[in-house]
């Protein structure tokens, strides 16, 4: 993002603070307010500088806005960014306890327009220690009073996802297909592990050799982390980081369809027309990996049950096909598709039936 796109973002705040003690840059970006108080996860990662870590921020946080729309979620959309000075592993305890304080404070100082909760190298223990000094998270630890992980629920409707585009785009019996899955991380393997179960063969790829190891032993097949786009399958599912596909990628992927957890798959605008126009269906991150939010806000705003929270999940399943349905009668991306059900949806917000 440089100073134009800066300028012409859309949103609706900002809040940076520089700590030169341990040189983290942290980043929270409210994108929308418009349907309540803003939501989005943490995500602490190394940033190329701070203007990639204020652009990433602001991705995410538009993930946010169109996935707590797409869900009838009475929340906007925000995110948090802390761009750390070394990786997350290499943080001794006492830093990323006082990187966790700062960011905590500056949640604080916005009163709670916006709630964070875990993200990318952020877990249920982090929000224990953030919700020592601010009130304005989701995603504690259950034996504090939060729901816990979101990665269950976050897997539970991604499977939703890849049974509803397997059923509505004719590609078979779930277990007959190839189901490659990117990111054997807390989302990826419960993910694995639920498609094995179907008799799919499940290929896994993730950079940390631990992990891999891990899905081997569970019947995966484990292929290099570099030939992810370049490998046939029949359902591609992206659980690492985003901007995965680009289009020059989609001109080739070998995959009949992409269904994943990562937020923001696509890595430029044109890259969902080319899918579609090659006939690859691609669910839209925003609408496959809600379930993570429908399990936070779902318990603690909105006080459902597991078993309401579940209904809902399942959910994701139909909504994604009203995406294709739109997507096949108006002859747009699948992206373009889920965009408008969004703003249909934060236009006349549904009453949530709990
Ligand atoms: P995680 O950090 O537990 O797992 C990510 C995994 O991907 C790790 O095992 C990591 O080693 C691997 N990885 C990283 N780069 C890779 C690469 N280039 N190739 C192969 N593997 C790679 O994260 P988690 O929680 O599983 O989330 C996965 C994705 O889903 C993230 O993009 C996150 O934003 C998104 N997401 C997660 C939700 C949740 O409830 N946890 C909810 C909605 C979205
Ligand atoms: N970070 C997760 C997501 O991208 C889970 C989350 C949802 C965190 C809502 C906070 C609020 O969906």
């Amino acid at each position: 993002m440089d100073l134009a796109d800066e300028l012409r973002w859309g949103g609706e705040l900002t809040l940076t603070r520089h700590d030169p003690d341990t040189g983290t840059f942290f980043v929270i970006r409210v994108d929308s307010i418009r349907l309540g108080q803003a939501a989005g996860g943490t995500r602490a990662a190394q940033y190329a500088s701070h203007r990639h870590a204020l652009a990433d921020a602001a991705r995410l946080a538009g993930a946010m806005s169109l996935k707590l729309a797409v869900s009838n979620l009475p929340m906007g959309g925000g995110k948090s960014v802390i761009a750390l000075p070394v990786p997350r592993q290499d943080l001794d305890e006492a830093t990323w306890a006082r990187i966790l304080r700062l960011h905590a404070e500056n949640i604080d100082r916005l009163c709670g327009t916006y709630w964070t909760g875990p993200d990318v190298n952020t877990n249920s223990a982090d929000m224990d220690t953030l919700s020592e000094t601010t009130d304005f998270v989701f995603g504690r630890s259950i034996g504090r009073g939060g729901a816990g992980s979101s990665a269950l629920n976050t897997a539970a409707g991604v499977f939703e996802a890849i049974k509803a585009t397997a059923q509505f785009r004719g590609l078979g019996e779930l277990g007959d297909l190839t189901v490659l899955v990117q990111g054997f991380g807390e989302v990826g393997a419960h993910l694995a592990k639920r498609t094995l179960q179907t008799g799919a063969r499940v290929l896994v790829a993730d950079v940390d050799d631990e992990r891999a190891q891990w899905a081997r032993e569970l019947g995966c097949r484990i292929i290099p982390p570099a030939a992810v786009t370049t490998t046939s399958c029949d359902v591609f599912v992206p659980c690492a980081m985003g901007s995965v596909i680009d289009s020059s990628i989609a001109r080739q992927l070998p995959a009949r369809a992409v269904v994943g957890a990562a937020n923001n798959v696509l890595a430029d605008t044109d890259a969902g027309s080319v899918l579609h126009n090659r006939g690859i269906a691609y669910a839209p991150d925003f609408v496959a990996n809600a379930g993570g939010a429908l399990h936070l806000v779902g318990h603690e705003v909105l006080q459902w049950d597991a078993d309401t929270v579940a209904r809902h999940t399942k959910g994701i399943g139909d909504t994604l096909i009203q995406v294709y349905e739109i997507s096949a009668a108006q002859g747009i991306s699948t992206d373009e598709a889920a965009r408008i059900l969004a703003s249909r949806r934060t236009d006349a917000p549904e009453s949530l039936a709990v």
